[in-house]
Formats: C-alpha cells, structure tokens, sequence
C-alpha cells in the first residue's frame, strides 16, 4: 500500500454523467491487481474529510483510470479535475479477483457503474478463455460497455436489450455453459450480488463478486466496513478482506 501525489491526466466524460479520471501513478501502478481499489482524497482541504473509494478501472504503464459517475460532494469535485492538478492517492488496497484456474468460460456480469473493475480484469485475463460480458442498467442510459467484449445487455424498461435484471438475463443463458468450466466475475449493487450470488450456489458455479461499503480509513484500521462472512461467525472487511470476496464466503 502505497500513499503517493498523482498528477491528472486527464479527466473525460465518456458517457452522459459517466467520468474517466486518469492520472499518473507509477508506483501503484505497477503493484495494482485487478479487484483492487485505491482511495482518493479528492480535495487539498478537508472537505470532504474523508477519502472516496474507487476501483481500478484500467492500467496503461504507469497511468491509472477511474470510472465514477457523480452521486455526491466527492464525485462532483474530481469530475471538475483538469490535466496538470494533484491528487493524494492510496493504494493499491484490498484483495483483488482470482482469475487464475481450470475453467473455459469467463462471465463477467456488472450492474451500472459496476462496470468500473473489469477492463483491467479483461485486460489480464488469459486470451484462450471465452469472455461474455453480461451488462445490466435501469434504462439504456445506465449501461456502461467501456472495453467490454461479447457483450450482452439487459435493461429493467425494457429501452435495449434483454427485458429484466441483468441476473435474470444470465439465468437465461447459463445453460449455453458448461457449468464446471464457468468462472463469473460480478460488480454492482448489493441486491444483484446477492442475487448472482445465491444463483452461482445454487448452480454450483465458481462466482467472485466485488462488493461496496461505505468505508472510512480503507486498510483495516477503523473497522467501518464490515460484512456479514458465512464461513465463520462472524464478520469480514470489505477493505481488506474484501473489495472481492468469493460468493460463498459473505452473506450481503
Ligand atoms: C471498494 C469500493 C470501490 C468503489 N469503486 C467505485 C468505482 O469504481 N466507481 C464509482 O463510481 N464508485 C465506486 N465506489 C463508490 C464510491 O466510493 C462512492 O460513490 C463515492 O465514495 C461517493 O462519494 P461522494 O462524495 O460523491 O458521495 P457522498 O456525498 O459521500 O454520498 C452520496 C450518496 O452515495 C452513497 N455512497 C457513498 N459512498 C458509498 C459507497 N461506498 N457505496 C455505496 N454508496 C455510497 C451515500 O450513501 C449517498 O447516498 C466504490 C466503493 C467502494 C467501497
Ligand atoms: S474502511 Fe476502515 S476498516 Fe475498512
């Protein structure tokens, strides 16, 4: 874990309310893991006071991208960043996704702004796997497909693709996959992965999911993130045991 000064690169809005922050980091970048997140103080004041979490989104040498859409304070602020400005970062931070083992097929489904880990996972994975990205929003709008492959959308209106969650969508299809060749990568809202999440145990396919929490230190200190483990009795971090936990390990 690393706290460094970045330098933005840029900052683009590649879809409506959708911001692609890119900065220069090279030390974490070349420690970061797919899965993993970094928190970013994103004023040189104290307002807001605490850090925001945000996945890795891609890597390209020693620059780093963030995808977020504007929900609060935090957001708005680093939407209005520009080339040449600074940002403290930490990171890289948490466990990032298990991509390595014996399966074929890679299921990668995301919920919205979930989208925002898996270019660098796509970007990892090994070329001789089948990708199928599985892309779920409440309209069209929502959708995000940055650098997705083979995709695969649903809308909860019914304005593009499969009508329904985009669970549902995958429910659909799984029986196209050899279910023990079959590895799903989920991000998103807390109801979708508890969704895929009791689907892939129920099924008996291996399923990885990257979870959310409102966090304040990021690294184990003030123990603001917890979730609920069904392996032990007891509770897990999200920031450090997690973002990325495997589905049969947490009840969200
Ligand atoms: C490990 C991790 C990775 C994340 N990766 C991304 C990412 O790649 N892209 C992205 O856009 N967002 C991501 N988030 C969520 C992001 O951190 C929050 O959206 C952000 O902190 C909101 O800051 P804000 O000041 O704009 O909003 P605030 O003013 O703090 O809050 C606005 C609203 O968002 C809600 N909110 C705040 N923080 C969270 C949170 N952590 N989870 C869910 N709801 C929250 C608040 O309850 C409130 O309703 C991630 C969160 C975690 C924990
Ligand atoms: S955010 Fe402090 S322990 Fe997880």
């Amino acid at each position: 874990m690393l706290q460094v000064d970045t330098i933005v690169e840029s900052v683009q809005e590649i879809k409506k309310n959708i911001f692609l922050l890119k900065v220069s980091a090279p030390s974490i970048a070349a420690e970061a893991k797919p899965g993993q997140f970094c928190n970013i103080k994103v004023n040189d004041n104290n307002s807001p006071l605490l850090r925001r979490p945000f996945s890795i989104c891609e890597i390209a040498a020693d620059k780093i991208s963030f995808m977020f859409n504007i929900v609060g304070v935090g957001t708005e602020i680093l939407s209005k960043k520009r080339k040449g400005d600074r940002l403290n970062i930490i990171g890289p931070l948490g466990n990032g996704f298990n991509y390595e083992g014996n399966y074929k097929n890679v299921l990668i489904v995301a919920g919205g702004i979930g989208a925002a880990p898996f270019p660098f996972l796509l970007n990892e994975i090994a070329e001789d796997r089948q990708i199928s990205c599985f892309i779920g929003g409440r309209t069209k709008d929502d959708l995000i497909s940055y650098k997705m492959k083979n995709i695969l959308t649903s809308t909860d209106d019914g304005s593009e693709g499969f009508h329904g969650n985009v669970v549902k969508l995958l429910k659909s299809k799984i029986n196209e996959y050899d279910k023990n060749e079959t590895k799903i990568f989920a991000c998103g809202p807390t109801p979708m992965l508890r969704a895929v999440s009791e689907f892939s145990i129920k099924e008996g396919i291996e399923c990885e999911i990257s979870t959310e929490s409102v966090m304040a230190c990021g690294f184990g200190i003030c123990q603001g993130c917890v979730v609920q483990s069904s392996r032990k009795d007891g509770f897990v971090l999200v920031c450090k045991d997690g973002p990325v936990f495997n589905a049969v390990d947490v009840k969200l």
